[in-house]
């Protein structure tokens, strides 16, 4: 069975992806530095497979540590690289910690494996799009100005490892650019798990419900977009996590396409927000306490992406409608409520 390094295994995405690594057959490693999640994590997924993947607690950010785990597990084949900071307004706020944290880790990720041959996916997002000119965007629209120093790390991260690619032989990479993953695991054991107020969608929806909120602002009422809110391309993470699996077998298979590819990972479909509250309360059997606010600075108007590209040449496609993200989120934070985490 292949071994996969999951950075960030512990976090949101990652502990997703470590399961469906699992149901495929592979053996995933975490290295966490535990920044962002928790240890009793490995204990939710140990429900949910069967096993306690093994777990290496370090900061990806220390360059020895690195190439010590390097040399003592020679036997990796293949890395998913979900460690990273990612709250956009704490980047503008601390641009240097996003520069520090986002690029040291990669960079001293990539410099271990120098010369050995190593089959890497990246977590990149369509933050890198901006606003698209033309929608639904393809992996071939322009990359945008970044609005973020956290926007700017994806940018950047992906020229760094489309020029390492080339340059050196032994790297095989495909970045995926999420659209907006929502959503939890059918079983309700993992979830995203928010530090603070969040400042993403589906956790203060949910947080509402449950009453920790008392309500939702919508951002923003007066766009030019069928209702007047935002639209967004949201992912159930299931499925996100799935795709991970899939670029890993591509990757195994050989990328026709070369060593440096890019892949969109949403459904292809937009949702505003306010049809995805409707969504929501219908999902939930909830009514959500919600009021249209005013615009929130930096918001993108609308953007959801084309997957043909990852229909066609990953073999992935989103199986799990917005009915699936609303109930399986609100499941997790009824869990939450019961079972705190942290
Ligand atoms: P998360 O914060 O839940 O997970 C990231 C994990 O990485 C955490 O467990 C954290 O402790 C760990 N980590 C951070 N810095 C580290 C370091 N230096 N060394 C070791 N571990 C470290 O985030 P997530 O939502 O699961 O996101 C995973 C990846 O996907 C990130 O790269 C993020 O930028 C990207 N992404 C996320 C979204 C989203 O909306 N969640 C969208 C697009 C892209
Ligand atoms: C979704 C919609 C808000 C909160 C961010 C990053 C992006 C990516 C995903 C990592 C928007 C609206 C939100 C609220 C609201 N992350 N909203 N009230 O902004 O699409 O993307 O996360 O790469 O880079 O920028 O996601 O969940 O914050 O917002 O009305 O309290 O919900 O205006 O239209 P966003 P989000």
């Amino acid at each position: 069975m292949s071994k996969i390094l999951v950075t960030g295994g512990t976090g949101y995405i990652g502990s997703h992806t470590v399961v469906e690594l699992h149901h495929a057959g592979y053996t995933p490693i975490i290295v966490d530095n535990l920044s962002n999640s928790n240890l009793q994590i490995l204990d939710q997924i140990e429900k949910i497979i069967g096993v306690k993947p093994e777990f290496h607690q370090f900061d990806l950010c220390d360059d020895e540590k690195v190439a010590d785990f390097v040399k003592s597990n020679p036997d990796i084949s293949g890395i998913i690289h979900f460690a990273a900071s990612k709250a956009v307004g704490e980047s503008v706020e601390k641009p240097l910690k996003y520069y520090h944290n986002n690029f040291f880790s990669l960079i001293n990720l990539l410099n271990a494996y120098q010369g050995k041959k190593i089959n890497f996916v990246f977590s990149s997002s369509c933050t890198v799009y901006g606003e698209p000119d033309v929608l639904p965007v393809t992996e071939s629209a322009p990359v945008k100005r970044a609005t973020s120093p956290y926007g700017n790390t994806k940018q950047i991260a992906e020229e760094i490892l489309e020029e390492t690619a080339h340059a050196y032989d032994n790297y095989q990479v495909i970045a995926l650019r999420y659209f907006n993953p929502v959503g939890a695991h059918e079983s309700a054991l993992i979830g995203e798990l928010p530090l603070g107020v969040p400042q993403n969608l589906l956790p203060f929806i949910t947080q509402t419900a449950i009453g920790k909120r008392e309500k939702l602002t919508v951002f923003g009422g007066d766009y030019d977009t069928p209702d007047g809110s935002c639209v967004r391309d949201y992912i159930h993470v299931v499925d996100l996590a799935k795709a991970h699996v899939a670029a890993i077998q591509l990757l195994e298979k050989g990328n026709p396409n070369g060593r440096y590819d890019v892949f969109n990972v949403g459904t292809g479909n937009g949702y505003s927000v306010l049809q995805a509250i409707a969504a929501f309360e219908t999902a939930s059997g909830q009514k959500l306490n919600y009021v249209i606010g005013p615009r929130r600075d930096g918001d993108i108007v609308k953007v959801w992406g084309d997957v043909t590209k990852s229909t066609t040449q990953l073999g992935w496609k989103a199986e799990l409608g917005i009915d699936e993200m609303m109930s399986s989120a609100w499941a997790w934070e009824n869990y939450l409520a019961q079972h705190p985490i942290g």
